[in-house]
């Protein structure tokens, strides 16, 4: 028996500024399961590529910068090769880096192995564009969540805003738009929902609506116990 089929791995997918990593953080505390963060390796890729003058084009350098790197997530901290990196990997041009390295297929395959084992008991809450499609297939629950664009630049300009970094609305919503393209259109690993995905709308959602929904719908298919 494969770790798929023991370990439950609840998939949040969608676009950025969806509130997908905020419900994946409370559902993870909430259910005391493990999370990942799989927007911070690609994040991270493109960090370490900038700070190494890497061409973000560069598959093979680019796939073995990837592999070299060492990750460790602690709490709400991440630390690259012993470096605190967790300010970094949010700044807008690194966010905008990590796009172009994801579509990369040989990036996207040299993270693969470090993605899956991160489902561990007593469960994985994953957040991305291709968890439940590529990453975990076999998911008893996936979801995609959306908003529209206009919300969910908002919604990262109150991030930045809050984690004391720089931003202006109207260039985070082009470049959200611009992402969004590019991260749909990508041959490889498109954002798409998964067939069998949950999909929800949050741009007129709360957190908590949002959270509620999830939770019910893993209680529904028995991942977790009822209240
Ligand atoms: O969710 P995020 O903004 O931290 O993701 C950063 C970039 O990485 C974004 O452009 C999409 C890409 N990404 C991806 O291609 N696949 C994932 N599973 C997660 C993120």
């Amino acid at each position: 028996m494969t770790a798929e089929n023991v370990v439950p791995v609840i998939t949040i997918d969608g676009p950025g500024g969806s509130g997908k990593g905020t419900i994946t953080a409370l559902l993870a505390a909430e259910l005391n399961w493990h999370l990942l963060d799989s927007g911070a390796l690609y994040r991270i890729v493109a960090a370490q590529a900038l700070a190494r003058d890497l061409a973000l084009d560069d598959g093979p350098a680019l796939a073995a910068l990837a592999k070299s790197l060492d990750i460790a997530f602690n709490a709400d901290r991440v630390t690259v090769d012993g470096e605190d990196l967790t300010l970094t990997i949010r700044a807008e041009p690194v966010s905008v880096a990590a796009s172009n390295v994801a579509a990369i297929p040989a990036v996207r395959a040299a993270i693969l192995d470090l993605q899956r084992a991160m489902q561990k008991t007593p469960g994985l809450v994953a957040d991305g564009r291709d968890m439940g499609t590529v990453v975990f297939p076999g998911a008893p629950l996936k979801i995609y969540l959306d908003a529209s664009a206009e919300v969910r630049a908002e919604r990262r300009y109150i991030q930045l805003k809050n984690k004391g970094l720089s931003a202006n609305v109207r260039a985070l919503l082009a470049s959200i738009q611009e992402r969004d393209e590019r991260d749909k259109r990508r041959a490889v690993s498109p954002l798409k929902p998964a067939v069998d995905a949950v999909l929800i709308d949050s741009t007129e959602l709360s957190i908590i609506e949002v959270l509620d929904a999830v939770h019910s719908e893993a209680i529904r298919r028995q991942l977790v116990g009822g209240a």
